[in-house]
């Protein structure tokens, strides 16, 4: 089993504390970034210092964040990464790339910040002088942007524009590329099958609508200031270290949990959607990709299959030897065991989306012939991985509980 870049360790107390002991040690000459210390000088003369190239990774809490300051350090970059203030510990994904600020050079540095504060971002963006900008922080969950959608166009459509004139403002135009994480979730109500770069938009959530502002002003910015901009039209890509509300990982983790005995149902919503699911890894790795050529340019990353959510369901259970039949229609619809008869999926219409997209299916030749970008794992070894993954996890939360 590939464990991730995060090594599937949970929530750890080790950074919290290893950054408060230097805090009592420390006295004057150094400064806090992002919960990290280093000396004050560092902010600034950091980037400068460095030998490869700077990024700067907004969104670096969640899964592509991890992912990808994986594989820049991996390339020798120094990556800063910006994080949410939070009264919870949020870095559980990096922790394993943490380094300690008084390391000479530290590679990996953490800065509060936050896409809704123009402020912070100009400050940040000048602080570290990247040669590189990773988009990655929204609002990313579909049905949550429908109870939130002010929050969401805020943060994930104008905060896109919030960076893009800090590269302006500071005269960083030709100096910092930028990659935007736009989504498949633009194409919606599907004008075309597959999707390519060239099939038109019909978003069908509030936060597929922030992102096709995002999508426009990135294009726009492009084209009226030269700033190397490119968006990432990318496809559901998954991994053991997909936030547990996206139905992928909700499945992997309830079978988990089904398989240890810590619960007995699956509720979900829509089951009919089809989706088109890679691994966040090999996403990740078309991100960089975009960035490195010598024009900005838009592209799909997609695995050009698509599955309905019915199958995901189905295979992850297999992984826990429970072969599924499916009986019922709509909301009486249920998944039962055929060796028990026991019920172990159901459908809770909470679940339904006010509008849904119901297929989406991508063609990624422009990547491949352009980038050079391809994808190896297919979603059945990736619904395998992160059952694997979830086994662990789970048994491992139920032994920090005490049970
Ligand atoms: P994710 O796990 O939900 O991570 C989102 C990140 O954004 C987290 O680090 C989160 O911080 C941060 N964030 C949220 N609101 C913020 C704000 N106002 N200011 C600063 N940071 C904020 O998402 P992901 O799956 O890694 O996806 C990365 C990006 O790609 C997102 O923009 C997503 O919309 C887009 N995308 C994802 C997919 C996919 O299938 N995964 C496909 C297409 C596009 P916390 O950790 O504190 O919550
Ligand atoms: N989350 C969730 N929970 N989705 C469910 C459930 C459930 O219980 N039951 C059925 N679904 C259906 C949803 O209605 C949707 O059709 C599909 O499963 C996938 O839902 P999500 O995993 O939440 O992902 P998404 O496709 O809506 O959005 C993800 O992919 C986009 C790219 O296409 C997110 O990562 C977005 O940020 C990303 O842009």
């Amino acid at each position: 089993m590939n464990s991730g870049p995060a090594g599937l360790q949970g929530p750890s107390a080790t950074f919290v504390n290893k950054a408060l002991a230097s805090t009592i040690r420390a006295g004057y000459g150094w400064r806090v970034i992002g919960g990290v210390l280093v000396p004050a000088t560092q902010g600034t003369e950091m980037a400068k210092r460095a030998e490869g190239k700077v990024a700067l990774v907004t969104g670096v809490t969640g899964q592509d964040g991890a992912y990808l300051s994986e594989l820049l350090l991996e390339k020798g970059y120094t990556v800063h990464g910006v994080k949410r203030r939070s009264s919870s510990f949020n870095t559980g994904r990096i922790e394993h790339l943490y380094q300690d600020p008084h390391e000479t050079d530290p590679r990996f540095i953490l800065h509060y910040g936050d896409l809704t504060d123009s402020t912070n971002l100009i400050r940040l963006i000048q602080e570290t002088q990247p040669d590189e900008i990773y988009n990655l922080a929204a609002m990313s969950h579909v049905q949550v942007s429908f109870e939130m959608p002010e929050y969401t166009a805020n943060a994930d459509g104008i905060g896109t524009l919030r960076i893009l004139e800090a590269i302006r403002i500071l005269g960083l135009e030709k100096k910092t590329k930028f990659y935007q994480a736009s989504t498949s979730e633009l194409y919606g109500l599907v004008q075309e099958v597959p999707q390519s770069e060239t099939t038109p938009f019909y978003p069908r959530s509030p936060y597929a609508v922030a992102k096709m502002y995002a999508y426009w002003i990135v294009v726009n910015y492009r084209e009226a200031y030269g700033i190397h901009a490119s968006n990432g039209i990318l496809f559901n890509h998954e991994s053991p270290l997909r936030g547990e509300t996206f139905v992928t990982r909700k499945i992997t983790r309830a079978v988990a949990a089904i398989k240890h005995g810590f619960q007995g149902t699956l509720f979900l919503g829509n089951i009919d959607a089809k989706r088109d699911w890679g691994h966040a890894r090999e996403y990740v790795r078309g991100m960089w990709l975009m960035l490195q050529q010598d024009e900005p340019d838009d592209y799909v990353l997609a695995t050009g299959e698509t599955t309905v959510i019915r199958d995901f369901v189905s295979h992850a259970f297999e992984q826990i030897d429970v072969k599924l039949r499916w009986e019922g229609e709509g909301v009486d619809e249920k998944g039962i065991c055929t060796e028990t008869g026991r019920v172990y999926v159901e459908i809770d219409p909470r679940y339904f989306r006010p509008t849904e997209v119901d297929l989406l299916i991508g063609n990624p030749t422009k990547a491949k012939e352009k980038l050079g970008w391809t994808h190896d794992t297919k979603w059945q070894a990736l619904c395998e991985e992160m059952v694997a993954a979830d086994l662990i996890v789970v048994a491992r939360e139920q032994r920090g509980n005490g049970e």
